[in-house]
């Protein structure tokens, strides 16, 4: 196993010119590696086969995209739409994409100020994303605190990645996880291995074993006998999007542990950005579920068959959690309990009113 050191995402200026660089997660645990991206069409590609994923990092490489375009003198706005659309399901990508084509619009749209505007706001994203990850972790850690009074420290699990490698800064659940593992107060995590592309046990175990913390990896089939014998104290996930009502879709498998949660009265929290937030799709009928090919799932590995040649599979990426199964939606400006239209309404609220007060007021387009 490698020791990251390397951030999930970084912009470069080399001698060939600006480029956006990934940690390539396809080849982690086992190696890291970077990848120079250095046009959109590589991003856009990188994003697809998840080298890059999660979505605060998505909405970091949608920004650094226009900000690429822009430094590249390529058609900025095509390359917008591009990266918009290359994975539909997270609604970061889009944000990001939004922030920095504004900016290069307001910056009058060319590969001078307009793309240095870019830039800007591609790297204020980032640091707010960072921020947000100190927050919601401070947040989290406090709410659980108050759920679980026990002293013997939380059995917690979680599902897919959402740590550093999806993130500018700690990322979300996993932020959250190592807060209290670095207050003492972590008795174990349970790692969901997460069918089909295995972000729990390569990502997940992975940065969980350089942080020391104490884990087990489970195959997803072993959630409800865990529950069953009274060893998960709550659920942690993140978001992909979370639509007005408070419809979560997340990495396909949450949805049976928030039932399974339910039916073991285990808290049930998702954490995640305001940015998360979709006030602009009011419930689960607008969320476009990725669906991804099917090698995903009838090959281990490339070239090793796992099913007979022809079999028909379904293979969404995400599913959606209804709000009646959620305990709290915990974001960087505070946590949502119980999650509905009000609670999350006040959330946002709350967030163009500190993005006002800093000078910032593109948030949503
Ligand atoms: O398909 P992926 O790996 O991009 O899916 C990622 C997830 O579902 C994460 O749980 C989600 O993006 C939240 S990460 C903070």
């Amino acid at each position: 196993m490698v020791d990251q050191s390397l951030p999930a995402l970084r912009w470069a200026e080399s001698p060939d010119g600006p480029e956006v660089v990934l940690l390539d997660q396809t080849l982690l645990p086992a190696q890291e590696v970077e990848l120079e991206c250095r046009d959109v069409p590589a991003l856009v590609d990188a994003i697809r086969r998840l080298a890059v994923r999660g979505a605060p990092v998505l909405g970091l490489a949608g920004a650094y995209g226009v900000a690429l375009a822009a430094a590249r003198g390529a058609d900025v706005e095509e390359a917008a739409r591009q990266l918009s659309g290359a994975r539909p399901t997270a609604v970061n990508l889009g944000y990001g994409v939004r922030r920095a084509l504004a900016a290069y619009r307001a910056g009058g749209g060319n590969a001078g100020p307009g793309a240095r505007a870019a830039l800007d706001e591609a790297r204020a994203l980032h640091r707010e994303d960072a921020r947000a990850s100190e927050l919601m972790a401070g947040h989290g850690a406090r709410l659980l605190a108050d759920l679980l009074p026990q002293a013997d420290g939380h059995r917690l699990l979680t599902h897919c990645n959402t740590g550093t490698l999806v993130s500018g800064g700690g990322g979300t659940a996993l932020a959250v996880v190592r807060a209290v593992h670095r207050a003492g107060a972590l008795r174990r995590l349970w790692v969901d291995e997460t069918r089909p592309l295995l972000q729990g046990s390569r990502l997940t175990a992975y940065e969980a074993a350089r942080e020391g913390m104490p884990h087990t990896l489970l195959p997803d089939s072993a959630a409800g006998s865990l529950f069953a014998a009274g060893e998960v104290d709550a659920v942690l996930i993140g978001a992909d999007r979370i639509t007005a009502d408070g419809s979560v879709a997340n990495k396909v498998g949450s949805y049976p542990l928030a039932v399974l949660a339910a039916h073991h009265r285990v808290p049930f929290i998702v954490v995640a950005p305001v940015s998360t937030v979709d006030p602009d799709t009011p419930d689960a009928s607008g969320i476009e579920i990725e669906q991804r090919a099917a090698r995903e799932v009838t090959e281990w590995a490339p070239g090793a068959p796992v099913a007979p040649e022809g079999t028909r599979v379904y293979n969404p990426a995400f599913d959606v959690t209804p709000p009646a199964l959620l305990t709290a939606v915990v974001t960087e400006h505070g946590v949502a309990s119980p999650v509905d239209r009000a609670s999350l309404a006040q959330l946002c609220s709350r967030s163009r009113l500190s993005e006002s007060r800093s000078g910032n007021g593109m948030m949503k387009a």
